[in-house]
């Protein structure tokens, strides 16, 4: 091989090394290194009009081999092209990242801020009449304060919170709290003890920081404010015992029962005796009568809100009393004026409050008594196949839809071959799909389904039927037919 020949490929490896390492960029946030990148680009910035490379020979490898060449530095000025293009989206992006994460953080900060203003505002400037004493006395007229221009409601039935109570997982003032026996959407409900009164009760704990609406907050003061009213009134509605309002908890200290209406489907899965069915559903009309009577409906009946403490009867019969609980969306009625907001649980609320959107709200609550029956006769798997489906939300994507698979529903009911009082009793509380002449939790106490047990078969219902302040029952004179469902 001549001299010169050795020169260029000499020359052609040096720069085919220089190629390698132009090539081997670093990585985009390496900006410091990419610069040097960029300066060596700079130095053959000028290669189109003096290639220092470039060798005047008419040999044809030499030729190939400067073509060669020439063409692999172009790729690699359109690699470093592309590299710079991608770098500095790379930039940008980084900078759009941070100026978002930027925004994140402000807009957390004024969450965080509104949050707080907001749990302050519903926790404790509601309560704050500007005396400084608070509470339900302190709050009592609606309308706007002279001094300071705020609202003041007069709905409050919660006490003002109590700065000095000491709030314990395991004590909270003079009551022991223990397990878990029920959980909700805001509150967890716990067994406790009164060390005062050295009774075991409920304690119902809403954690105040999940309540940031005033509708959530007008919810648990009207559960409050019918609790305080009907307190140890009445035996098949929840007593409430007391209120502690702390820091971060509000506590509704109740009676405990045993277990609730849906727990039991786990002992009968496949429903009950007519006779315990009737028990318990004279129970639940008891207390959905005397709320009625002070023009209370319940408006979210259901197995969840049904408490039970069991009992043995004197012949060690199963014996039940039966305890309305959960009043949040329950609401006071006025004669004759429908409501409008729709609440209740699927299932269970009447169809009425969806297809029409207005009700009577003890109407829709004698058809929540109707589903429940219904679920208590053919157990809770039967009840979610033959009248849950009803409910599915394909169905309720329509008014005409949910209306037609109700009725339908309501129709196959009679292929349950109930004993006939027992089927007129159903088809009385659920065959008014519109809920406009449905009865009267009142006159339903009256029904020949509830009476026919009056001639000593049923001597606890009797005992009950005779404690009821019930004009209707007053005036009734009883049939009896046979007690034929055994039930399954
Ligand atoms: N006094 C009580 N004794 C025994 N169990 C209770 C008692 N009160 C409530 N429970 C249980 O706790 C569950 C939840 O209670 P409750 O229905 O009052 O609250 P909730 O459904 O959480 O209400 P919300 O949805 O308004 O937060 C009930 O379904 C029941 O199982
Ligand atoms: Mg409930």
């Amino acid at each position: 091989m001549s001299e010169s020949k050795v020169s260029l490929l000499q020359s052609w490896c040096v720069c085919s090394l220089s190629l390698t390492t132009a090539i081997a960029l670093p990585a985009p946030q390496d900006e410091s290194k990419y610069a040097g990148d960029e300066s060596d680009n700079d130095d053959r910035g000028n290669e189109d009009s003096f290639d220092p490379l470039h060798v005047e020979s008419n040999d044809p490898l030499v030729i190939t081999l400067q073509k060669e060449l020439k063409q692999s530095r172009k790729k690699v000025k359109e690699m470093e092209t592309k590299t710079q293009t991608i770098l500095k989206s790379v930039r940008d992006f980084q900078t759009q990242q941070k100026s978002l994460f930027n925004k994140y953080q402000d807009l957390r900060h004024d969450y965080k801020e509104l949050h707080e203003n907001m749990l302050k505002m519903l926790w404790q400037e509601m309560f704050d009449d500007g005396s400084g004493a608070g509470g339900r006395d302190s709050v009592s007229k609606r309308g706007v304060d002279g001094n300071t221009g705020r609202l003041k409601y007069d709905f409050l039935a919660l006490k003002k919170q109590d700065a000095e109570l000491v709030e314990e997982e395991e004590r909270v003032g003079e009551y022991d709290i223990g397990a878990i026996i029920g959980e909700g959407q805001f509150a967890t409900v716990k067994s406790c003890y009164s060390t005062t009164k050295e009774k075991v009760l409920a304690v119902k704990i809403i954690e105040k920081k999940k309540v940031t609406s005033l509708d959530s907050l007008k919810r648990i003061d009207n559960e409050l404010d019918v609790l305080e009213e009907v307190a140890g009134k009445h035996p098949g509605i929840l007593t409430l015992m007391d209120v502690l309002h702390g820091e971060t908890y509000l506590y509704m200290f109740t009676e405990k029962l045993d277990l609730d209406l849906f727990d039991f489907y786990d002992d009968h899965p496949n429903g009950v005796t007519e006779t315990l069915g009737r028990l318990i559903i004279l129970g639940i009309m008891e207390g959905a009568h005397f709320i009625h009577s002070r023009n209370i409906a319940h408006r979210d009946l259901k197995p969840e809100n049904i408490l039970l403490r069991r009992q043995k009867g004197p012949d060690g019969t199963e014996e039940y009393d039966v305890v309305l609980c959960d009043f949040g969306l329950c609401a006071r009625v006025e004669e004759g004026t429908l409501m409008t907001d729709f609440c209740g649980s699927p299932g269970f609320f009447a169809p009425e409050m969806f297809v029409q959107g207005e009700y009577d709200g003890k109407q829709a609550d004698v058809w929540s008594i109707g589903c429940i029956l219904l679920e208590l006769l053919v157990g809770h798997d039967t009840f979610g196949e033959c009248w849950m489906t009803a409910y599915d939300s394909e169905y309720m994507k329509r008014k005409s839809g949910f209306r037609s698979e109700i009725q339908s529903a309501v129709m196959e009911l009679k292929e349950l071959r109930l004993p006939s009082n027992l089927s007129d009793f159903l088809q009385d509380l659920l065959s008014d799909v519109d809920g406009k002449s449905r009865p009267t939790v009142n006159s339903l106490l009256a029904h020949d389904w509830i009476m026919e047990s009056e001639h000593g078969r049923d001597p606890q219902i009797k005992r009950r039927l005779s404690s009821l302040d019930s004009p209707v029952l007053q005036n009734r004179t009883t049939s009896r037919t046979e007690d034929a469902f055994t039930g399954r």
